[in-house]
């Protein structure tokens, strides 16, 4: 049977970049004979509309089952105030938890006609292709205890840096594996200096290195890591590090490659039965409710995110390379939506113009 896909379109922009993917995912199936079962469902606001939840149990269910979930965006100005048990964003955090999502991709790819969008000197990002892994589910956003506690006359707010051994060791097989299917370069961040779960993060990535004898390894205190992200980012193939540097130090990175609109995501978890992961795929960009409905989100965000999903969880590395080959293409013969477009620049494409150039 054909591999499982399960399309959550979600909100604002969702709906508008995912249908050039839909056109992509069709054309795959009528040119190089690769066809998927697509499945469609609700997030977000949208679900919350249809059933008073942003994720409905029966979605949830699907998720679980199927070899890989593609999502949009959730979100917007219309479900702001609602209560925070039902607010968009917790769809997708209840995807993410149930599916235990415990290692977050987030590549950091500088096409080369869109250099000049970086923050840094265009020879400093030309050619930039890196990894950053960061560990999702545990770390200090989840580490107990935690609260806002009276101390004396005061209050002392706690969060806790918690991290086992396995929690460590599972984020860090999944590193490992991409940097084998890479440039087999791996570079681990911590601040064991000044922190404990820094000195046992650094001796279980040693650890896990020894299964991966081929693989480069080398570790680096976060602090000096964003430091060398901006100073020079070339030298980093993939980069391992737990949630809060995590979250930190990929939002750095993403600045090095120009707009929000170009970068995809992948959250991976446990094995199936299948040996392929539990998988999430997902644009880095929100729903965008300035632009939505108007015709001029990029969809290439989501574009690549499908192009991982091609890579990591169906095995078509080479599939993958053709659709990010195209991308490349699109955007060096100058076609630019709004978002990629300098002060000078000449006329936007709508969002189905740029699916049209991808697929041409
Ligand atoms: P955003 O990413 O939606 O938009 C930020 C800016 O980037 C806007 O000016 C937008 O027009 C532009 N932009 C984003 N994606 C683009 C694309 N593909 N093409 C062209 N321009 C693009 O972030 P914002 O405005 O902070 O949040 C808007 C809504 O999205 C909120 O409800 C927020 O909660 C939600 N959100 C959802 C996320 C998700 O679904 N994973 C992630 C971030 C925000
Ligand atoms: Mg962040």
């Amino acid at each position: 049977s054909n591999p499982s896909l399960l399309i959550l379109a979600g909100d604002g922009i969702g709906p508008e970049v995912m249908a050039q993917v839909q056109r992509i995912i069709g054309w795959f199936g009528d040119k190089r004979g690769l066809k998927f079962d697509v499945s469609e469902d609700l997030v977000g606001g949208a679900a919350y509309d249809k059933h008073g939840v942003p994720l409905h149990d029966d979605t949830m269910a699907r998720a679980q089952e199927v070899d890989a979930v593609l999502l949009g965006a959730v979100g917007g100005p219309k479900y702001d105030e609602l209560d925070f048990s039902v607010k968009p964003e917790r769809g997708l955090l209840r995807l993410r938890k149930e599916m235990d999502l415990f290692a977050n991709l987030r590549p950091a790819q500088c096409f080369d006609a869109l250099a000049d969008f970086s923050s840094l000197k265009t020879e400093l990002v030309s050619g930039l292709d890196i990894m950053i892994v960061r560990e999702l589910t545990s770390g200090v956003y989840f580490g107990e205890p935690r609260g806002i506690f009276e101390e004396g006359n005061e209050r002392v707010g706690i969060n806790t840096q918690r991290y086992t051994e396995s929690e460590i060791e599972r984020g860090a097989r999944a590193a490992f594996d991409l940097a084998m299917k890479r440039d087999k370069r791996l570079c681990s961040m911590e601040k064991a200096n000044v922190m404990e779960s820094g000195i046992l993060w650094r001796e279980v990535v040693n650890e896990v290195a020894k299964d991966y004898p081929e693989v480069e390894v080398s570790h680096m205190y976060a602090d000096n890591g964003a430091m060398q992200l901006v100073r020079a980012p070339k030298q980093f193939d993939v980069i391992y590090t737990d949630n809060l540097f995590g979250d930190i130090l990929s939002d750095c990175a993403a600045m090095l490659t120009g707009s929000l609109g170009m970068l995809p995501s992948a959250s991976l978890g446990a094995p199936m039965d299948n040996g392929r992961p539990k998988a999430l795929y997902e644009p880095v960009h929100g729903s965008a409710p300035d632009i939505a409905g108007e015709g001029k989100a990029n969809p290439c965000a989501c574009v690549l995110s499908f192009a991982m999903a091609l890579r990591y969880s169906f095995n078509e590395g080479g599939e993958a390379d053709r659709l990010e080959a195209a991308v490349e293409k699109v955007l060096a013969d100058g076609v630019r939506t709004g978002d990629l477009m300098q002060a000078d620049g000449g006329t936007p494409v709508s969002t189905s113009e740029m699916g049209d150039a991808l697929l041409a």
